[in-house]
């Protein structure tokens, strides 16, 4: 296999190293031909090249890696390698959730293998679990944790007392946080993985304003209080279900039990999780962020190719399936500050809710409404929103 690399920063840099370094006899037979970086300052060894033509025009590069993150010119790139008859490997969630449909179809087309295992949980292999999974039984729950840097964040806050900031500057130190922050901290890297996986599951593309979407940027160290004395623990939970043709999507901060599985994700770590009629629950844990697991579940896919072992089953998107939003509900915690309180315990007018203890803040534990209310009531209240915080108990 001769390879064309687009992009050498953490995660291409760690394809670089398994390949060229033969980390397994799995990848003996593999050349790294050329490596598209972005300057000529870039420029470090002789296979680099800042002209991404010399790839495309290579005959003899039979697959593309895409490390580079974001949609342009990633998406551009990908489509260029389809249609020069390379196949594509990706890490790039954002530019898959857009445009799976169209890559997939592309490459079928082209006779050639598109394949991104690194773009949804990292080094764990979870999308080819959930396309073995759909060789049997219909998925109609997925679940998990699916983001590196804001797991780091949850659980060292909780954990060790750190501050968001510092947390935060250790997992880009650590090479887990995207290149802008905000995607991660904002549930924005995690929709982009609901939506591939969900997707895949469902049958049709699903659209990133279907999902009902909270991060974790007004979580303050109140809010952890309070929660160690319900003892339960705080992640940033990502959940579709489906039923034939309707699904609903959501992605809160959530509230689990010491021993629930999920409470046990730190760090980098992910779990992901699936149920079908057959199988029941199945959860998957491993390193969802960092240089080699991502690189890992590229070189995986990668050996795939080369060993001709892509035979689960495709996905056409082309189902008729609806978002239906009001097929999750829960009991939600609304912490605010007290400036704010007249015009959220307004907009929360008609809704059954206790008043909860937390420290220099309000804060209220609503009944079991749908999520799709508790996302319309805070917008009607009209405020900042880092002046409230919203999880689900
Ligand atoms: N920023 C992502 C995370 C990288 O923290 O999980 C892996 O997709």
């Amino acid at each position: 296999m001769r390879i064309g690399l687009l992009g050498c920063g953490i995660v291409g840099s760690g394809v670089y190293d398994i390949i060229t370094d033969k980390m397994s006899p799995m990848v003996k037979n593999f050349e790294i031909a050329k490596v598209l970086v972005k300057t000529p300052e870039e420029i470090t060894k002789p296979e680099m090249t800042n002209n991404a033509e010399e790839i495309f025009s290579d005959k003899t590069i039979d697959t593309v890696v895409e490390a580079m993150g974001g949609i342009h010119p990633a998406y551009e790139f990908i489509t260029r390698a389809l249609n020069s008859q390379k196949n594509v490997v990706t890490a790039n969630k954002a530019v898959v959730a857009k445009y799976i449909d169209e890559f997939t179809a592309l490459a079928k087309a082209n006779n050639v293998v598109f394949l991104y295992e690194a773009s949804v949980g990292g080094g764990v292999p979870w999308i080819k679990a959930l396309r073995q999974a759909m060789r049997i039984d219909e998925v109609t729950h997925i679940s998990g944790v699916f983001n590196g840097t804001t797991n780091l964040i949850l659980s060292e806050m909780e954990e060790k007392g750190l501050s968001f900031d510092e947390c935060l500057n250790t997992a880009r130190r650590m090479g887990y946080a995207e290149a802008d922050p905000t995607a991660d901290i904002d549930g924005i890297d995690v929709r982009n993985k609901l939506i591939i996986s969900t997707s895949l599951a469902v049958g049709k593309k699903v659209l990133a304003e279907e999902i009902m979407t909270y991060g974790i940027r007004g979580v303050a160290e109140c809010d952890f209080e309070y929660f160690k004395s319900l003892n339960k623990h705080l992640r940033l939970f990502a959940e579709s279900v489906i039923d034939e043709d309707m699904y609903c999507c959501r992605i809160e901060p959530t509230l689990f039990d010491v021993d629930a599985p999920e409470a046990g994700i730190k760090l980098n770590y992910n779990i992901c999780s699936l149920y079908g009629r057959t199988i029941g629950t199945l959860k998957y844990i491993g390193q969802g962020a960092g240089k080699f697991p991502t690189a890992n579940a590229i070189v995986q896919d990668l050996i795939d190719i080369d060993t001709k072992n892509t035979t689960l089953p495709e996905v056409s998107f082309d189902k008729n399936a609806k978002c239906e939003m009001t097929m999750l509900q829960g009991r939600y915690y609304v912490r605010y500050s007290a400036q704010c309180a007249q015009k959220i315990e307004d907009a929360f007018r008609g809704i059954n809710f206790t008043k909860v203890p937390v420290n220099g803040a309000v804060a209220f534990v609503t009944e079991q409404i749908p999520t799709i209310t508790i996302h319309d009531r805070i917008e009607s209240a009209g405020v900042d929103l880092s002046d409230v915080f919203v999880a689900r108990m």
